[in-house]
């Protein structure tokens, strides 16, 4: 049996759908913090354990006779993070569960400017040194997040960030999702590290002009100073923790941490990935 955790979330969903396809869905099981969240699904008779992060002996009994599971990295911050992942970790291992695929993040470990990055480090850390045998997907960012890091821009083509010409790789989170259930089918022997990402490297000054030549909008980049933006944050209400978080996600992309090209993703299809221009366009 295959579990899949964060299967309440757009990633966890969309793999569950495509795993559907080709998969008898009485060796699914859907683990949730909240069941309800996935009455939609649950005619189509795969199993819908409750499991929270926070709770090890949750988790521990979601994954019961499961030998393979997929880990959908936390959507936290900090230490809780760090965490919870460890929490997954060691459930994993108490449950008896032989396989994980686990969602990283590109440059995963301590030293990098990202603070998610650190938690993936670990987290990978932890999977390897419990003797799990593992698959790691260490993906850059999804292109379906565009229009949280340009704002108002899809309506008048102005990004305000702070990244200066850093790069990223945007990926499609349909394109992971479809990856994901793939891995999570094939057999294999040994421990596998993929890179995944989008076809080419773009800063914000290329999606702007992506913005003009799709979407006819004015399409044009400012870079701002971290200051400028964690003022905004602030004035939306947001906590200091997650301020730090998307400065530090920021710094990490003006570092060239989330621009490295690779074919896996491709490889792992055995299809073309969608391109940023394709999403762009069809916003
Ligand atoms: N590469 C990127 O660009 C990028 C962008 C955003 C996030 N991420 C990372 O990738 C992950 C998947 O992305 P996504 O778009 O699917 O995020 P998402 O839609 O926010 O889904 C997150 C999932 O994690 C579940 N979850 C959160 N806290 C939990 C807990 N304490 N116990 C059990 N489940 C918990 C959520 O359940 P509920 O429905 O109960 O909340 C949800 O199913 C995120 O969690 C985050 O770590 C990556």
């Amino acid at each position: 049996m295959i579990a899949i955790t964060g299967a309440s979330g757009n990633l966890g969903k969309a793999t569950l759908f495509f795993l559907l396809k080709q998969a008898n869905p009485s060796d699914i099981v859907a683990v949730v913090r909240e069941p309800a969240k996935m009455n939609e699904l649950s005619g189509n008779g795969i199993q819908i354990r409750q499991g929270d992060y926070e709770d090890a002996a949750s988790m521990e009994k979601a994954f019961a006779g499961c030998d393979t599971i997929m880990q959908v990295s936390s959507a936290v911050y900090g230490e809780q993070a760090d965490r919870q992942e460890r929490n997954v970790v060691d459930a994993a291992v108490q449950s008896g569960v032989k396989r994980v695929v686990y969602v990283s993040t590109l440059n995963p470990g301590n030293g990098k400017h990202f603070r998610a990055a650190v938690t993936c480090g670990a987290t990978e850390s932890a999977i390897a040194e419990a003797g799990l045998q593992y698959s790691f997907f260490r993906n850059s960012m999804y292109m379906e997040t565009i229009p949280l890091f340009v704002g108002n821009a899809l309506a008048d083509g102005k990004i305000f960030y702070p990244a200066g010409d850093g790069r990223i790789s945007f990926a499609s989170r349909i394109d992971i999702a479809e990856g994901l259930a793939g891995e999570l089918l094939r057999k294999r022997s040994g421990n596998e590290i993929f890179h995944i990402t989008g076809e080419e490297a773009a800063g914000f000054g290329r999606v702007a002009e992506l913005l003009a030549s799709e979407r006819s909008l004015a399409g044009d980049y400012t870079d701002i100073p971290d200051e400028a933006f964690a003022e905004a944050l602030v004035g939306e209400g947001m906590a200091n923790e997650e301020i730090d978080f998307y400065i530090s996600m920021a710094n990490s992309i003006k570092a060239e941490e989330f621009s490295m090209v690779s074919n896996d993703l491709e490889t792992l299809l055995g299809r073309k990935r969608k391109t940023l221009k394709d999403y762009i366009r069809g916003l």
